[in-house]
């Protein structure tokens, strides 16, 4: 049977204490909506329905924004009555023959090989609800079970006497059932109970009058299903999610010579023997080759590093392409649309943007280079900067193989540097400077002999 999903995301999120609605905050720097979405796509779903309420246009335009093209169907709830009532919302929309997936926009972490699992666990024709045990169970809707293990009733704490209180098996929330029969039993619950709400819950009874078995598949990682409700929930999914993604690496074969004290919001496919040191922040989709070398306190975002190229401290790389055995920084900034060969150097306190740089060149120190192509074996001096921008344009700067940039030039774009070619320290060059030609514009030394200097006039 195909499978429709249903997320929950309407509730206000109001112990967030932000402007942002709650399913937008970030895990890893993505909207925990999206982690759910994510994972429900992964799971083949066909149609997928989010329930949302409060600041729903922001909701709807953001996470458009990470699935442009998928089967996202938005419905209101404009009135929180309830879980019971939020499903509710969403039943014209789930297609004939298939059965519905219950997930919440608050609850990121839960697994594909979870969910896959509990789809497998649960039969078409059943009714099935994931459950966790909790050392303390307390606020949570409690799992009753009969003695085959059927879950017979999901009871609220608020309506639970002393014995059921007792149990430590909880609801996670997560329920999947034919949506015939939601569609079927849903308008039926009432909000007769201590909250005066349209639980969900009861699905579960209404499942057993109608003999339909209700199963719970027990997860033993209260991670995976924990909800997420203040900032100090999500800071303690962020840290074990980041774990998560710490070991995939260190089992991909990375040293980490931290694994908490690195931060992936986005992806890293590494080659092998790669060796990553302390506080390294990765953005985006990045790619490291084999034997890259990283630093510590880097920032690294939608970048590809060739093999045997090293990173040294400090050094922020955004869109950037580097070839192979390069070497990057300290205190390097790379921006985006930077392309290097192999076995180029850039050093500290250089910035680039927008330049291309062949095979073994450098720019050791303070220097700027923007829309740029620079030539193999060049060598810029410390100081030099390409003046790309006249105000109102952006010009290119062209510079042959093999050129030498004497310390502290300015390139006054557009202008080409020939092959070869030389450029005297300190010198602003605004025209072509030809191959294997020394150019400098710099003014003529001169010296004054028995030169006095002025001296203090006496009070
Ligand atoms: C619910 C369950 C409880 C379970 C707990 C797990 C019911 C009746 N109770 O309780 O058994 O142990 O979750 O966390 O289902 N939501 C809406 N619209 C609404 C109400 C809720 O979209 O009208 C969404 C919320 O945004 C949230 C989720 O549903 O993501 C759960 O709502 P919440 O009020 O937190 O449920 P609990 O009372 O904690
Ligand atoms: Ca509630």
């Amino acid at each position: 049977m195909d499978l429709n999903v249903v997320i929950l995301a309407a509730g206000k999120g109001t112990r967030m204490k932000s402007r942002l609605p709650k399913v937008l905050q970030p895990l890893a720097k993505k909207p925990m909506l999206a982690h759910v979405l994510e994972t429900s796509f992964r799971l083949d779903a066909h149609k997928v329905i989010v329930v949302y309420g409060h600041g729903g246009d922001a909701v709807q335009a953001e996470i458009e924004r990470y699935f442009p093209d998928a089967p996202i169907e938005w419905v209101e709830q404009s009135e929180q009555l309830g879980t019971g009532h939020a499903v509710k919302q969403a039943l014209n929309h789930l297609q004939t023959n298939t059965r519905t997936l219950i997930l919440y926009g608050d609850v990121p972490l839960i697994s594909e090989a979870t969910l896959n699992r509990f789809l497998n666990e649960v039969q078409p024709g059943e009714c099935g609800v994931i459950t966790v045990k909790l050392p303390d169970p307390t606020g949570y809707g409690r799992i009753v079970r009969d003695h085959a293990g059927v879950v017979r009733e999901i009871v609220e704490e608020k309506d639970a006497g002393k014995e059921i209180r007792k149990i430590d098996e909880v609801n996670t929330g997560i329920m999947l059932a034919d949506s015939i029969d939601l569609q079927q039993w849903l308008p039926t619950i009432e909000n007769t109970n201590a909250q005066g709400e349209y639980y969900l819950t009861d699905l579960v009874r209404i499942s057993n009058e109608h003999e339909v078995p209700v199963i719970g598949c027990r997860v033993k990682d209260p991670i995976e299903v924990e909800g997420v409700n203040d900032k100090r929930q999500l800071a303690k999914l962020e840290r074990l999610l980041q774990k998560q993604l710490a070991d995939k690496l260190l089992l991909q074969g990375a040293t980490l010579v931290d694994p908490a004290r690195i931060d992936i919001r986005g992806s890293v496919d590494i080659g092998q023997d790669c060796f990553i040191d302390i506080n390294t922040v990765f953005e985006g989709k990045n790619c490291l080759g084999d034997n890259v070398r990283i630093g510590p306190n880097c920032v690294i975002e939608n970048s590809v590093i060739g093999s045997d190229t090293i990173i040294k401290a400090n050094s922020v790389l955004e869109n950037a392409v580097i070839g192979e055995a390069c070497d990057i920084g300290p205190y390097a900034r790379l921006r985006p649309g930077t392309k290097l060969g192999n076995q180029a150097k850039i050093g500290n306190f250089v910035e680039t943007k927008n330049i291309q740089m062949g095979d073994g060149s450098k720019a050791n120190h303070l220097t700027y280079l923007g829309d740029s192509e620079i030539g193999e074996q060049v060598n810029i001096g410390a100081g030099t900067i390409t003046c790309n921008y006249d105000g109102a344009n952006k010009h290119k700067t062209v510079i042959g193989d093999n050129a030498f940039i004497g310390s502290n030039s300015s390139l006054v774009a557009p202008v080409n540097i020939g092959q070869g070619a030389t450029i005297g320290a300190g010198s602003t060059i605004s025209k072509d400077a030809r191959d294997n030609a020394l150019t400098v514009t710099r003014a003529k030394q001169i010296t004054v002999d028995g030169w006095q200097r002025p001296q203090k006039q006496p009070k």
